[in-house]
């Protein structure tokens, strides 16, 4: 079973950008960090980032027709604007967990409102890097 791990805007960035708030680990540093503990699972991850809204989109509906068991979706900052990325979650029957390092409820007020939670299957923020362990474990033991 393939666990598509989808990233949005900046989180190329990770490990430079605002490490007080991210945390010091680069995104390849968290997909191997994904890979290790996804063969312990006895799983598959497929890490992928864009900058660009159409691409998440495009991936959601990917995951879907490849098959895959479920999506890990850190968003970014279109976690809090995009309502494609809404629809695009409640198009497809895959469920998608939503996956924030910070815990944006604690920090600015335009944070509070999350699209992908409102049609998301569930949501881990706060934990830094092991927010998206956290989320591959779930994943991994979705009926
Ligand atoms: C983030 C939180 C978002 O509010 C922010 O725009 C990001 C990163 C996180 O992982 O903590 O870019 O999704």
């Amino acid at each position: 079973a393939t666990i598509y791990v989808l990233n949005g805007p900046n989180l190329n960035l990770l490990g430079m950008r605002e490490p007080d708030v991210y945390g010091a680990d680069t995104l390849d540093d968290i997909a191997g960090m994904l890979e290790d503990r996804a063969r312990e699972l006895g799983v598959e991850v497929e890490v992928r980032q864009s900058n660009h809204e159409g691409h998440l989109v495009d991936w959601l509906h990917e995951a879907q027709a490849e098959g895959a068991r479920a999506v890990l979706l850190n968003a970014a900052a279109f976690t809090h604007t995009s309502v494609a990325l809404y629809d695009a979650i409640r198009a497809i029957r895959t469920p998608v967990i939503e996956v924030h390092l910070s815990n944006p409820h604690a920090r600015e007020a335009f944070r509070h409102k999350s699209y992908v939670a409102m049609a998301a299957h569930g949501s881990i923020s706060g934990f830094g890097a092991q927010s998206y362990v956290l989320a591959l474990e779930a994943a991994a033991r979705l009926p």
